[in-house]
């Protein structure tokens, strides 16, 4: 069978820690959609794993896939995996060949239409890993596969192709002179990123090192072969529904699919298969955003964070003071900053409209509360029950990016909870949590009218209350 894994907010909901814990009766781990622009967390036996790219199972040595519709970065891929030899794993990780390659130029891309975005206000605030620059050339039939690095002719075609398109929306649309621009990614700079030898000799050694290595597969073929073999596969889902291309706030998402359906088309399994499996949501007990958008429970600004400079910590404070106080204390305990570039995240109350947007959108089966102990020690903990807007109550989120910005939301608030000794009560179970946050998760897995598989209590593996295994 499948379990999918999925974020029902705005990335970092904690999916990898919870990879980690259901992943335990996993044969193989695959992701089925994004590229490096995830950083998901496992902590275990006092190790921290910090993985971008490759699959959090590679933690308890499952098989991991990237499928087809990730978009691949070889040179993270292969930092990475170096890392974590030195970290003392040894990760299995199997590339599709139809997923797409995120070139140099992809990079030099997408910081510079962020840079062209920012004079109109239209900033995302992305990761800078060239992730929508490459989607774009894979939905615009221009794209380089897998597959194409295996075969020097093909990709050599492929570039000279690209290449010269890239450099003319460079420098003849944007008007900027290539040799002016102080980037450099991966080793190229901008002049070489749009230069077809460099990337051509160097994309060779890539395919050359995925082939010896015997790391490239047919992810539908591969993966539809281990479930007939009755072995379990999970999809592990990077970003959240929010930062969904369809289902997420427009356009200030990522270039992919985070949700449910997606598992399917991203990895080759049939739907069917994904259909009959679990899919689990994983939220966290309150809300972070590490880019631009609207985020009505925010403990800050009073706009709706419409047009808010990402990672800008005074705009994720605002000037109320006590709501200032509140995020810096959820940041500091929650540890708030970017896995992958260190940005300050912003803070808000866990919305409820969202979670529910994000429970239709994947059918969740069941979902995860994350960061419960991050919680503890405040008087009230809020929950955004539902929104104003135009004088009506809703319940869920409005379609439009802007509507959405003028949503005010109702709060509950709830007794807060003490500090307690999270391992011993992650030991114990769920009915050694303190009262008040047995209170609050209850209320929430009503309010979503989904199951509660997991509590989180803490970075560590054995820090997670499980009520539920989607696996058994
Ligand atoms: P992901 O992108 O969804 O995998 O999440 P990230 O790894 O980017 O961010 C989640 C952060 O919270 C990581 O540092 C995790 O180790 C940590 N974390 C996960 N679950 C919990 C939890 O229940 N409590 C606490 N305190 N930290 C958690
Ligand atoms: P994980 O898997 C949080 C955000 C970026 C930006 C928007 C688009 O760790 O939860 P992109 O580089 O994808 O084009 O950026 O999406 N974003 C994430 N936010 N967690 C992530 O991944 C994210 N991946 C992308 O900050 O707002
Ligand atoms: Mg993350």
């Amino acid at each position: 069978m499948t379990v999918t894994i999925v974020g029902a907010q705005l990335g970092d909901e904690g999916k990898g820690g919870i990879v980690d814990v259901f992943g335990e009766s996993a044969d193989v781990v695959a992701r089925y959609q994004g590229g490096d622009n995830a950083g998901h967390t496992v902590v275990h036996g006092g190790e921290t794993y910090k993985l971008s790219l490759v699959p959090s199972g590679a933690v308890r040595g499952k098989i991991g896939v990237l499928g087809n519709g990730c978009v691949v970065n070889p040179h993270t891929l292969f930092e990475e995996l170096d890392g974590l030899h030195e970290q003392g794993l040894d990760p299995d990780v199997r590339v599709a060949e139809r997923a797409h390659v995120i070139m140099p130029y992809h990079r030099i891309l997408d910081n510079l239409e962020e840079d062209v975005r920012s004079d109109d206000d239209l900033k995302v605030g992305t990761t800078g890993r060239g992730i929508g620059p490459t989607y774009e050339d894979k939905v615009g039939r221009r794209g380089v596969r897998i597959g194409d690095l295996l075969d020097p002719a093909v990709l050599r075609d492929r570039l000279e192709y690209v290449i010269p398109q890239k450099r003319a929306l460079i420098e003849d649309v944007y008007g900027i002179d290539l040799a002016s621009v102080d980037l450099e990614f991966d080793g190229f700079s901008a002049e070489d990123a749009l230069d077809v030898d460099a990337v051509y000799d160097r994309y060779v050694e890539y395919g050359e090192r995925l082939r010896d290595e015997d790391m490239t597969v047919v992810a539908g073929e591969f993966l539809t072969s281990r479930i007939d073999d009755g072995e379990q596969v999970m999809l592990e889902g990077a970003q959240g529904t929010l930062l969904d291309i369809d289902h997420g706030n427009f356009p200030y998402v990522t270039s992919s699919n985070p949700t449910a359906g997606y598992a399917a088309t991203g990895s080759g399994l049939g739907v069917t298969t994904i259909g009959d499996g679990e899919v689990v949501g994983v939220v966290k007990g309150y809300l972070s955003r590490v880019g631009t958008g609207p985020m009505p429970t925010e403990l800050g600004p009073s706009d709706g964070g419409h047009g808010v400079d990402a990672g800008d910590e005074a705009a994720a404070t605002g000037d109320d003071p006590s709501a200032e106080d509140l995020a810096s204390y959820i940041r500091e305990e929650g540890g708030e900053y970017g896995t992958v570039t260190g940005r300050p995240r912003r803070v808000g109350w866990l919305d409820l409209p969202m979670v529910r947007h994000a429970a239709r959108a994947s059918g969740f089966t069941g979902f995860a509360v994350n960061h419960v102990d991050v919680l503890a020690g405040l008087d009230e903990v809020k929950v955004g029950e539902s929104y104003d807007l135009d004088g009506e109550t809703i319940e869920t989120i409005p379609s439009t990016t802007e509507r959405w910005a003028q949503c005010e939301p109702n709060f509950q608030t709830f007794d807060g909870w003490p500090e307690v000794d999270w391992a011993a009560v992650a030991e114990e179970g769920y009915e050694a949590l303190p009262e008040n946050a047995r209170t609050y998760l209850e209320y929430v897995a009503e309010e979503v009218d989904t199951d509660l598989y997991a509590v989180g209590l803490g970075p560590e593996r054995d820090h997670t209350v499980v009520l539920d295994h989607p696996f058994e």
